[in-house]
């Protein structure tokens, strides 16, 4: 028998989930060892809710197996919910009790007996201790998520499962919430979480790509990004607005993105493709027109890899 502790933290086979017609999830597999930052990265509705409400043991799968920290997913369920922690995207706290009383109310319902000191640990980790015995409804929505992960934190999990943890924080706490995540990380924890931030996904150790259901490729930031078809190019023109409806009328969004004040291209074939670009735009009377090759981003990556129709 494999004992708990030497098995990695996720061990997911084919998992897939319906609802009515409609594969939320399909066929996903996944190997998070311990300790490891995962980070699941997609549109919205590409599945990723679903898929930690799988890995948690709250929805049941439709077919697929799997094991979370050596417990069966689906007989374990139970075991499984008690050694972990869990932020929905849509988390509840209660507004009419204090901080310290919403921390006391999940020490409570996981069974933690003399929680007093890891409140205290979690507070000063959160920074929310001068705010203790405000009321959750009174807090900002940066804390209100702080607060909420402190909830989570009470029992010790081994593995966290966050799904969006920083969408609508401001970019303040953003990096505040990024630094408590790292001091998880240094406790030993495994997390495990979405983000639709591109730029957020570079900070986990590994990612893994998913839409319609379908994770279509996984890896660290750096696999992810080598593993894009073609290249990127950063060109400047005096009209970049009218310079992009231009080359859009020829190439796809896929292709052609407008920032502020330059335009990314990028191209499967590379060189000779932008030359034909450029040619448009100078031919067209957009000219003076500059461009460099630049480093593929995540982003860069993630557009061009659904483009491939890896997702199919
Ligand atoms: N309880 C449900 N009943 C019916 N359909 C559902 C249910 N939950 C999710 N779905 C559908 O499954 C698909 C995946 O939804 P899911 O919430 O997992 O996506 P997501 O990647 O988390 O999206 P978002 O970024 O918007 O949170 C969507 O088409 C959604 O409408
Ligand atoms: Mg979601």
């Amino acid at each position: 028998m494999i004992l708990a502790a030497d098995s990695p933290a996720l061990e997911i086979r084919a998992l897939t989930r319906r609802f009515g017609e409609r594969e939320a999830v399909s066929g996903l597999d996944l190997v998070v060892p311990r300790g490891e930052m995962f980070g699941l990265v997609g549109p919205d509705g590409a599945g990723k809710s679903t898929a930690i409400r799988l890995l948690c043991g709250i929805l049941k799968p439709d077919a697929g197996e799997g094991r979370v920290l050596g417990f069966d997913l689906v007989r374990d369920a139970g075991r499984i919910k008690s050694r972990i922690g869990y932020l929905s995207q849509n988390f509840t706290l209660y507004g009419d009790l204090t901080v310290d009383e919403n921390i006391e109310f999940f020490a409570d319902l996981h069974g933690v007996r003399g929680f007093a000191e890891r409140r205290n640990e979690l507070l000063e980790f959160t920074r929310l201790t001068p705010f203790r015995r405000r009321l959750a409804q009174a807090l900002s929505g940066g804390m209100k998520k702080k607060l909420a992960l402190a909830t989570t934190l009470i029992h010790r999990p081994d593995l966290l499962f966050l799904d969006e943890p920083s969408t609508g924080v401001d970019p303040v706490s953003r990096g505040e919430f990024w630094n408590i995540l790292s001091g998880v990380l240094n406790e030993g924890m495994t997390i495990v979480m979405t983000t639709p931030y591109l730029d957020e996904a570079e900070r986990c150790g590994r990612i893994g790509l998913m839409h319609n259901g379908r994770l279509f490729m996984s890896g660290t930031p750096d696999e992810v990004k080598a593993a894009m078809p073609g290249r990127v190019y950063e060109v400047t023109c005096p009209a970049p607005a009218p310079a992009y409806r231009a080359l859009r009328r020829r190439w796809s969004s896929s292709n052609v993105v407008l920032y502020g004040d330059h335009l990314r291209l990028s191209f499967r074939e590379g060189e000779p493709v932008l030359r034909e670009a450029l040619a448009l735009l100078e031919g067209e009377g957009y000219g003076p027109v500059g461009h460099r090759e630049v480093a593929p981003s995540l982003e860069d990556a993630f557009v061009a890899l659904l483009g491939e129709g890896n997702p199919s």
